[in-house]
């Protein structure tokens, strides 16, 4: 994972290594049972040099602590860029699959179970789904013998506040649990 780092933060295989202040590689445990992956780094990441440290990371901090879930613990979180894209802009196609031999040595080394893919950018690198988050969040793909599971991006949920049940941040509670079943079941099997 350092050598991951390393070569990240002298990446030009895009035109977003222009103008990193840091690569964004991930934090968490490296061994954790659940990875998930975001889209790209925003101000706080690429000052910080640590992935989902702004606001949306305080959010799935909460999210995963309802179901007694930690980073430190259960999780390696990572993005599928590891630098800001401009004005926090989607990554386009081409800069995600630049990307996209980093993520996929990531996941070699950590060797997840199970992988949630928080947005649509994360769902269409990884699984190839090009449908709305909306229409396939809370299912399991299974890909390559690892379970992944698109879900809600947390910067969706900070601009959706109801809670009332069928909203985004209803269903992400609703998903988040079906995610805490799966870990408990693939423990004790
Ligand atoms: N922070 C990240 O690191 N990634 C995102 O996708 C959003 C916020």
């Amino acid at each position: 994972m350092e050598q991951i780092g390393s070569h990240c933060n002298q990446c030009q295989r895009c035109d977003l290594g222009a103008n990193r202040t840091h690569a964004v590689i991930g934090r968490g445990n490296p061994k954790a049972p659940i990875m998930i992956v975001g889209e790209g780094p925003g101000q706080t990441e690429d000052e910080t040099g640590l992935p989902f440290v702004g606001k949306s990371g305080q959010l799935l901090d909460k999210i995963l602590a309802a179901v007694k879930l930690t980073i430190a613990e259960d999780v390696f979180i990572c993005n599928v860029v590891k630098c800001r894209p401009p004005e926090n802009r989607t990554p386009a196609t081409d800069e995600a699959d630049a990307c996209k031999g980093y993520l996929l040595e990531q996941i070699r080394l950590v060797d997840p179970k199970i992988i949630l893919l928080t947005g649509a950018t994360a769902m269409k690198t990884l699984v190839g789904i090009k449908q709305g988050i909306t229409k396939v969040r809370g299912q399991w793909v299974e890909r390559d013998g690892r379970l992944y599971m698109p879900i809600f991006h947390p910067a969706y949920l900070l601009r959706n506040q109801s809670r009332e049940q069928g909203s985004p941040k209803w269903l992400m509670w609703q998903d988040i649990q079906l995610v805490r079943e799966k870990l408990d079941e693939i423990r004790s099997s």
